[in-house]
């Protein structure tokens, strides 16, 4: 209980801070003039209304003072976009983004049976739709000790307000119960096999809840770093192994520059990425054979400008060795990438009846700017449903998401990996990301708190693994 408020107070202390406007980046900058007199004042009334908002929050119900500044001149709001998107991205709209007028519920209530019994009776349950529901009863799987939290996903340790209230939040599917992951049944189900995550920075941060799981049930485990992972755990006394395997875009890719005439120069490109379309990264290429579980990501870098700019330093994409002519779009590069990785996954695991999933693109939440423009998310409750559209329609600083899920669903088809879509409801948790309390010069509002809400994502995948009948640890 140790003060709520002082730890609002510092939080609103350096959001003043960052109210004084970094050098305003090209995209702004002919506005600065008029925007860079009003910074000041709106700095100043936003620490207000976010001191009064932590003051009063436990009291009073929902929080979107924030809401207020993102919005002048917002591309957001325009209808046609809006509905443009809308028949873009039909099967997320279709998700039904459940309201969030309940406000209580009893864990009594969803008496969650053996995690075994609730995989046979959810099966074909559709676990990606469904809402939020206030419970303030429910218990994460671990706490903030856990030595795996990456130090700027610790929102408990670094005091951000709310990190212990925004758990009391719990995933309702329309349809059935998710259940809690179970954790002895967990590592019992696993024994002698392996899990890898294969990502982004996002996957790492499903994994480190898992091993956080895992970890505080289980006793005895060690380190192990092997076949290229970025980091893993052994649970000893199971002979359990889950790894992250660290890879931005699946595909290989490096610096590119003009050197000798080529097809390339010719075009007159001379500095980029060159991306090997088929050619798995080296961190994961073992992967598919060491591991009897994958969980891939990609998506993120896909649409990370300040990389590869698509001007200064374009994804310049390669097939066979060979630059792809004429060149490609991002989007058709990640088109050819997930087709070739999911292939060599389904060649690589054809004999070892490995299951495989693909995660679907986890939300950003940034308001107000993107994260090096002073985008912010304070939120202290899930969003309405009414207010998701317009974060994710496919303008502004997060609309990227949807997006990238239309080529990740695409991708699967065909194939025998299964779609972990954690998408519809990472969407509505803008209350559930480090911002300001990771202590970067940026607010955090892309990675998750730990513990939070990549905690629902792992009770999705063990379900949907119950839910496989085929699977035998035999
Ligand atoms: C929301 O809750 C109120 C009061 O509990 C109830 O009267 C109303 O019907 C609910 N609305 C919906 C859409 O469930
Ligand atoms: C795990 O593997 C060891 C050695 O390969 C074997 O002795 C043991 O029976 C296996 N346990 C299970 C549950 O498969
Ligand atoms: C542990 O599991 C791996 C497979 O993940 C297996 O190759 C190995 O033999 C097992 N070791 C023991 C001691 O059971
Ligand atoms: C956190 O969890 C660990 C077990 O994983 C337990 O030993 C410890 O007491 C817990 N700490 C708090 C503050 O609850
Ligand atoms: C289960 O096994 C049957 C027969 O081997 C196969 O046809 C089917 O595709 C499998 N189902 C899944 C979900 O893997």
């Amino acid at each position: 209980m140790l003060a709520t408020t002082d730890c609002c107070r510092s939080m609103a202390a350096a959001h003043a801070t960052l109210m004084h406007p970094p050098p305003p980046p090209a995209a702004i900058a002919k506005h600065s003039a008029t925007r860079s007199s009003s910074w000041k004042i709106l700095g100043f009334l936003l620490a207000i209304a976010f001191l009064v908002s932590c003051f009063f929050s436990s009291q009073l119900g929902y929080f979107h003072g924030m809401a207020a500044q993102a919005n002048a001149g917002d591309p957001l709001d325009q209808a046609g976009q809006q509905k443009r998107i809308r028949k873009v991205s039909g099967e997320h709209v279709a998700a039904q983004y459940g309201d969030r007028n309940s406000t209580s519920s009893s864990k009594a209530a969803h008496g969650y049976a053996a995690a075994f019994d609730v995989g046979r009776i959810a099966k074909r349950c559709d676990y990606s739709s469904g809402k939020w529901v206030y419970d303030p009863s429910w218990e994460p799987p671990y706490n903030e000790s856990c030595a795996d939290i990456f130090k700027g996903w610790n929102c408990i340790k670094n005091r951000k307000c709310h990190a212990r209230s925004h758990l009391q939040w719990r995933w309702q599917p329309t349809e059935c119960d998710l259940p809690k992951l179970d954790a002895l049944a967990f590592l019992t189900r696993f024994r002698n096999k392996s899990i890898g995550f294969v990502g982004d920075s996002l996957n790492r941060n499903m994994y480190v809840s898992l091993v956080c799981t895992l970890k505080s049930v289980a006793r005895g485990f060690k380190k192990l770093r092997q076949f290229g992972a970025d980091r893993g755990v052994n649970f000893v006394h199971y002979n359990l192994t889950v790894a992250y395997h660290r890879t931005n875009l699946l595909a290989q890719y490096a610096r590119w520059k003009a050197k000798t005439p080529g097809p390339l120069e010719d075009l007159g490109y001379d500095d980029g990425y060159r991306v090997d379309v088929d050619v798995p990264d080296n961190k994961w290429i073992q992967a598919p054979r060491v591991h009897d579980v994958l969980i891939l990501n990609t998506g993120h870098w896909w649409a990370a400008p300040d990389k590869f700019d698509p001007v200064s330093s374009p994804m310049l994409f390669f097939e066979d060795g060979k630059p792809i002519l004429p060149p490609k779009s991002p989007e058709e590069g990640l088109d050819l990438v997930l087709k070739h990785m999911l292939h060599f996954v389904d060649a690589k695991m054809q004999s070892t009846a490995g299951i495989k999933f693909l995660r679907t693109q986890s939300p950003r939440h940034f308001e107000g700017g993107d994260w090096k423009d002073g985008g912010q998310c304070h939120r202290m409750e899930p969003l309405f449903v009414g207010e998701v559209d317009r974060f994710f329609n496919g303008q502004g600083f997060n609309g990227e998401v949807r997006n990238i899920n239309k080529h990740l669903i695409q991708a699967v088809k065909g194939t025998s990996f299964h779609l972990l879509d954690i998408t519809p409801m990472s969407e509505l948790r803008a209350d559930a990301h480090p911002s300001i309390s990771a202590g970067k010069l940026h607010e955090d509002c892309m990675h998750w708190c730990l513990p939070g809400v990549t905690d629902f994502w792992n009770d999705m995948f063990f379900a949907l693994f119950l839910d496989l009948d085929n699977y035998s640890t035999a």
